[in-house]
């Protein structure tokens, strides 16, 4: 498959592989048009069938891991367009039904839809010159791609009415300590530590893996009680796999488990 608007690599040195996507619009930093997110989608699906990879990394360029939706082509629209296409829940939202672990790497700006497509995927790593914002506003439009409901489920209500009201943008050193970011490394260094971190969730079992992802993302589309009863349903099945005989077995018996990938 050939892309015009993300570039694909496989990384890593096991058996099961990382998925490397890069958004490559160089010249409107990443802006996020529909043939950018139809090749995203595409690519994802991809990877997340491939049986040889067990982890996905998304990324961007050094200036911009996105700059948000593309206004160029937004600011033609209207009404009978956006919602008659379905705009954004047409194509943005494959990512969600992605079963794999996807890591986004920030470096830059995460702006607009941007930051919303760094919060759908499962963490974030964001190098020391990442910002994060949500300037919709200063466009007469608001967070359309689940902007208003993640970031506040992720940095609670004060940071995320600042960040969508006033357009103030995050450092990377806020967006760790609100918890938006998993980790800030030196912008030379945080991909090697994505490639580190996807390797690690390559080594374990598939099954587990994806029951764990399923059951964190569980807590954002539920109650907290339908949240722990997924997690408690999930928890249960996984006594129903061989990795969890082999990896409990392995760890009584001071030896590496061999898990099924
Ligand atoms: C289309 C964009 C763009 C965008 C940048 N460009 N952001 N094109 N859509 N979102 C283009 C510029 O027009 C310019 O093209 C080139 O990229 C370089 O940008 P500059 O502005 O010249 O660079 P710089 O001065 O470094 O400023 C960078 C910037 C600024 C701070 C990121 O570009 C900016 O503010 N961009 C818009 C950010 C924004 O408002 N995002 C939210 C979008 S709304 P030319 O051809 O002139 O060189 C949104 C809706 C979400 O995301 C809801 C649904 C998803």
């Amino acid at each position: 498959m050939t892309y015009d608007t993300i570039l694909t690599d496989i990384r890593g040195s096991g058996d099961i592989k990382t998925g490397v996507i890069t958004l490559h619009r160089p010249k409107a930093m990443n802006a996020l048009n529909d043939q950018l997110m139809d090749e995203l989608g595409c690519a994802l699906m991809g990877f997340d069938r491939d049986d040889s990879i067990g982890c996905i990394i998304v990324t961007g360029s050094e200036k911009a891991f996105a700059a948000g939706a593309d206004i160029a082509a937004m600011k033609d629209y209207d009404f009978q367009k956006v919602y008659g296409s379905n705009y954004i829940s047409r194509n943005w939202e494959t990512i969600r039904t992605v079963r794999k672990p996807v890591i986004a790497v920030v470096q830059g700006v995460a702006l607009g839809g941007g930051c919303e497509l760094a919060m759908m995927c499962d963490m974030i790593f964001a190098a020391d010159n990442a910002k994060f914002g949500q300037p919709e506003i200063t466009i007469g439009v608001i967070a359309g791609a689940g902007g208003t409901q993640r970031l506040p489920r992720t940095v609670g209500k004060a940071k995320a009415m600042d960040m969508l009201l006033t357009n103030r943008w995050m450092d990377a050193a806020e967006a760790e300590r609100c918890g938006l970011v998993s980790r800030v490394l030196p912008a030379d260094k945080v991909m090697e530590e994505a490639l580190a971190a996807a390797e690690k969730i390559c080594s374990f079992g598939r099954l587990a893996v994806m029951a764990t992802k399923e059951a964190v993302n569980a807590t954002f589309e539920s109650s907290l009680s339908e949240g722990l009863h997924v997690e408690r349903r999930l928890f249960h099945s996984m006594f129903g796999t061989a990795d969890q005989r082999e990896g409990m077995d392995a760890f009584v018996n001071k030896r590496k488990p061999m898990f099924n990938k």
